[in-house]
């Protein structure tokens, strides 16, 4: 039988690195990846896209995500999915449609249709949407007392624009998606995690 595939998604600092090692737990022989990256190519398209020094034009940006989703689709995921194993992937399409379409403003449209030529048409069966108020998450980015990527140095509206555009894909697609209250304490997140991918 073929694996299920679980995306996870959300603003930056909504919590969802920590849901997904969570979930990783609980789903003993489920395999954990994250976007950009998962694999060599994919991982170093991660740092160039990151790094505040570059200049990335914004269809540029959206080309760059794109190739390491093809990447990382095309030599693990769908093998994975193939193989019977079920994956859990932090971020997938719907992070460009919410970044690169809505926050960018390239539109949703233009982003699917280049993403859908990466993937092949891969869709998720679930997508676990972690929302959070934007100005909550960027306070725990915050908190963490890291340096701000490239991406993390947007202003307010950049986040807004993305907020609205996840609640826009949820509300288009009640089936896949599963939205979880991102403020909640992180046992109760996984627990309604858990319980929204039926484990
Ligand atoms: P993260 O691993 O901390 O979530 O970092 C990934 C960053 O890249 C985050 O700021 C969201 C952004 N991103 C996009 O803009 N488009 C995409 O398609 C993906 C996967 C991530």
């Amino acid at each position: 039988m073929r694996g299920r595939l679980i995306t996870i998604e959300g603003l930056d600092g909504a919590g969802k690195t920590t849901l997904c090692q969570g979930l990783a737990a609980a789903l003993p022989g489920a395999r954990l990846l994250r976007e950009p990256g998962g694999v060599e190519l994919s991982e170093r398209i991660r740092e160039l896209v990151k790094d505040p020094s570059l200049d990335v034009d914004a269809r540029a940006e959206a080309l760059l995500y794109a190739a390491a989703r093809a990447q990382l689709v095309a030599s693990l995921v769908r093998p994975l999915l193939d193989g019977g194993t079920t994956v859990l992937l932090d971020r997938f399409v719907d992070s460009s449609l919410a970044y690169q379409g809505a926050g960018r403003g390239l539109g949703v449209d233009a982003v699917r249709a280049i993403n859908d030529f990466g993937t092949g048409g891969l869709v998720p069966d679930v997508t676990l949407l972690m929302r959070i108020d934007p100005a909550a998450g960027r306070a725990r980015q915050a908190d963490r007392g890291e340096e701000p990527d490239r991406l993390e140095r947007e202003d307010g509206a950049f986040f807004d624009a993305i907020a609205r555009a996840y609640d826009e894909l949820a509300a288009a697609e009640p089936q896949r998606f599963r939205v979880l209250d991102a403020s909640a304490k992180p046992d109760e997140v996984l627990a309604a995690a858990l319980e929204a991918v039926g484990a």
